[in-house]
C-alpha cells in the first residue's frame, strides 16, 4: 500500500520523507491556501519545492472548471516535474478532460469521488488514480469504507489499471481498514501516519528493557 501525504506543508512532508515511509503527495487549493500560498508564480514554485523534496507523484489540482481551462493549466503543470499528477475534479468537462490527459500520457487524479458510479467512470476515462473521499463521506453519516470496497469490487471485476487513492483520511483506523480492503495508497495528515507508529505496550516494553539494561550495567 502506498502512503501519500495530504498537505502543502513543507515541513510536514520533509518529516514525512525522513521517515521513510513516503511514496507521494496530494494538495488542493484549500490546502494551499492553509499555507498562504496563493498566486501563479507562488503556486508554481511550491510545486516545485514539494517534487524536490518527495521521490513519488504529487498532486496539483486544477483550478478551471471548463475543458480547454483544465487543459491549459494541466499541460502547464505537467511540464513542471515528471512527478507531477495532474489533478482533476469529477465533473463532465474533467472526464473529458481525464481522457484527454490519459491519451496524452499525463498521469491524472480524480478528486471529489463521492460515489462508485464516479469511480467508475474515472477508470474508463484512463485516470491514473481515483480519490474517494471516506472522512467527508463519514462526516455525513454515510459509509466512506464501504464506498473503497465498492470501487475495488469493481474495478477487479474488470481489470481496470486505476489506482484507488483513500483520501480525506482522518486518522490510523482509516488506514487500517483501507489496507484490510485493499486500496492501493492512502493519503492522510502526517499525524494519521505517526498514530500507527504508537502502542502503550511498546512504550512499556522499552521502558522496562532500557531500566534493565541499566539496572545490569550498574552491578
Ligand atoms: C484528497 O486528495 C484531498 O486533498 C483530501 O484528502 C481531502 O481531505 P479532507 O476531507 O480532510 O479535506
Amino acid at each position: 500500500m502506498k502512503f501519500f501525504i495530504d498537505t502543502a506543508n513543507l515541513d510536514q512532508i520533509r518529516e514525512a520523507q525522513d521517515l521513510g515511509v513516503l511514496d507521494g503527495v496530494t494538495t488542493n487549493p484549500s490546502l494551499m491556501a492553509k499555507e498562504g500560498i496563493s498566486g501563479e508564480d507562488n503556486i508554481i514554485s511550491h510545486y516545485k519545492a514539494i517534487c524536490e523534496i518527495v521521490d513519488g507523484d504529487v498532486s496539483a489540482e486544477v483550478i478551471s472548471t471548463d475543458f480547454d481551462g483544465m487543459v491549459q493549466e494541466g499541460e502547464k503543470l505537467a511540464a513542471l516535474d515528471d512527478k507531477i499528477v495532474v489533478k482533476v475534479p469529477m465533473i463532465k468537462e474533467g472526464v473529458k478532460a481525464i481522457k484527454y490527459f490519459s491519451q496524452k500520457g499525463i498521469k491524472t487524479n480524480c478528486t471529489l469521488v463521492f460515489s462508485a458510479g464516479q469511480a467508475l467512470l474515472a477508470a474508463k476515462a484512463g485516470a491514473t488514480y481515483v480519490s474517494p473521499f471516506i472522512g467527508r463521506l463519514d462526516d455525513i453519516s454515510t459509509d466512506g469504507l464501504g464506498l473503497i470496497e465498492d470501487i475495488r469490487l469493481i474495478y477487479d471485476n474488470y481489470g481496470y489499471d486505476t489506482e484507488i487513492l483513500a483520501a480525506s483520511v482522518r486518522h490510523s483506523t482509516h488506514i487500517l481498514e483501507c489496507a484490510k480492503i485493499g486500496a492501493d495508497v492512502m493519503t492522510g495528515p502526517l499525524s494519521a501516519i505517526l498514530a500507527l507508529l504508537k502502542h502503550p505496550l511498546t512504550d512499556i516494553g522499552l521502558e522496562k528493557f532500557l531500566a534493565d539494561h541499566k539496572n545490569a550495567s550498574a552491578k
